[in-house]
């Protein structure tokens, strides 16, 4: 298959750690015969060093044409200024937005080999395998924003077909795993809480009664996510509870550096990226954990270009990596850890382990 894939590195590790996702994807495209076009553009903190704009015309315009997104991190002190006009953050809002990209999917399972590096006890890990769907591109992140010398505000709004539509995609994806659904909101407080509730009540009821929904509230299950992780399967909540409680969950799997995650809408079309930011602390110093950028190009590839066994190829050699202790510095406690080269090329050796009968595909 041939595929347009626009690859945004950004800020800080940005560009490194998708540099690692590339060199997995190339090595994917010869082992299976396909043909993947990367253009790279720019976003965030390098966009506007260079042309004043977080996301210039130009990059969106090649992230409408392209088959999927894959994206490393924006942001960082250089652009942090707290009277800036623009700022790098603003550039991937405007993009999940302008793609449509309201549902973000969040896997957290913890790789048994890296449970020594999680602050959680182990005997809680075991068995952990959830799916955090965040809603994207509604709630606080996007509405009104007022500020006055003495005063500030954001509005945080939801309408019910932002709702439903979340909760739908929600609910299919819990059907295709363990059929099990966690609504979060803050509905003791919050009136587009109890809309939410609400809605996800009725979708689950009416459109899907083969799936088992439950309610909780964001500070409950801030604490239940740390003490009982294994009893959840997919979790569905507004945009800032899921920025939050995924940052909480990384914890699970170890590292921030782990977690990727897949943004979607209605059509095929994608933006990968992993959860964690720019790290500018270690960026430039070839030390960034790769997996997780990696591990979103798994997911572009199993969702945007429907390259199923491509997808489980990557993710097995990254589990076998782990396995065999390709640990870098956030995960590495003993061992000397890897450079994000190294640990690449150590991904990369599993893949070409695994080289199965060359299918080729059109
Ligand atoms: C994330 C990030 C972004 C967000 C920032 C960089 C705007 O924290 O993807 O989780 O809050 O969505
Ligand atoms: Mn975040």
């Amino acid at each position: 298959m041939h595929a347009e894939i626009v690859v945004l590195p950004g800020d800080g590790i940005g560009p490194e750690v998708t540099a690692a996702a590339v060199d997995v994807l190339t090595a994917v495209a010869r082992n299976f015969g396909h043909c993947f076009n990367f253009q790279h553009h720019l976003i965030g903190g390098a966009a506007i060093d260079a042309c004043g704009a977080p996301l210039p015309e130009e990059t969106l315009h090649a992230c409408q044409h392209a088959d999927a997104v894959l994206l490393g991190a924006v942001g960082g002190p250089k652009w942090s200024d707290p009277n800036a006009r623009v700022r790098p953050e603003q550039g991937l809002l405007a993009l999940r937005q302008a793609l449509g990209l309201y549902a973000n999917l969040r896997p957290v399972a913890p790789h048994p080999a890296a449970l020594g590096a999680a602050p959680i006890k182990p005997h809680l890990l075991a068995g952990v395998d959830l799916l955090v769907v965040r809603e994207l591109t509604g709630g606080i992140y996007f509405g009104d924003k007022q500020r006055s010398p003495d005063h500030a505000s954001d509005l945080c709004s939801y309408s019910v077909v932002e709702v439903e539509r979340i909760v739908r995609r929600a609910c299919q994806l819990a059907r295709a795993r363990r059929g099990k659904l966690t609504s979060v909101d803050k509905a003791n407080v919050l009136e587009t809480s109890r809309l939410w509730r609400e809605v996800a009540t009725r979708v689950a009821r009416e459109e899907f009664p083969d799936v088992q929904i439950e309610h909780q509230l964001v500070d409950a299950m801030a604490m239940h996510l740390l003490a009982r992780p294994r009893e959840y399967d997919v979790i569905v909540t507004e945009n800032m509870f899921g920025d939050i409680l995924t940052d909480e969950a990384s914890m699970l799997a170890g590292s921030l550096g782990l977690l990727p995650s897949a943004s979607l809408g209605d059509g095929r079309r994608g933006l990968y990226e992993p959860i964690h930011g720019s790290a500018p602390d270690i960026a430039g110093r070839g030390m960034a954990n790769p997996y997780a950028s990696i591990l979103s190009a798994a997911l572009l590839l199993r969702h945007s270009l429907e390259l199923v066994d491509e997808a489980d190829c990557i993710e097995r050699a990254v589990s076998e990596a782990l396995h065999a202790g390709a640990f870098t510095a956030d995960l590495a406690s003993t061992t000397a850890p890897l450079s994000t080269r190294a640990a690449t090329r150590a991904v990369l050796a599993h893949l070409c382990e695994e080289r199965q009968p060359i299918v080729m595909r059109d």
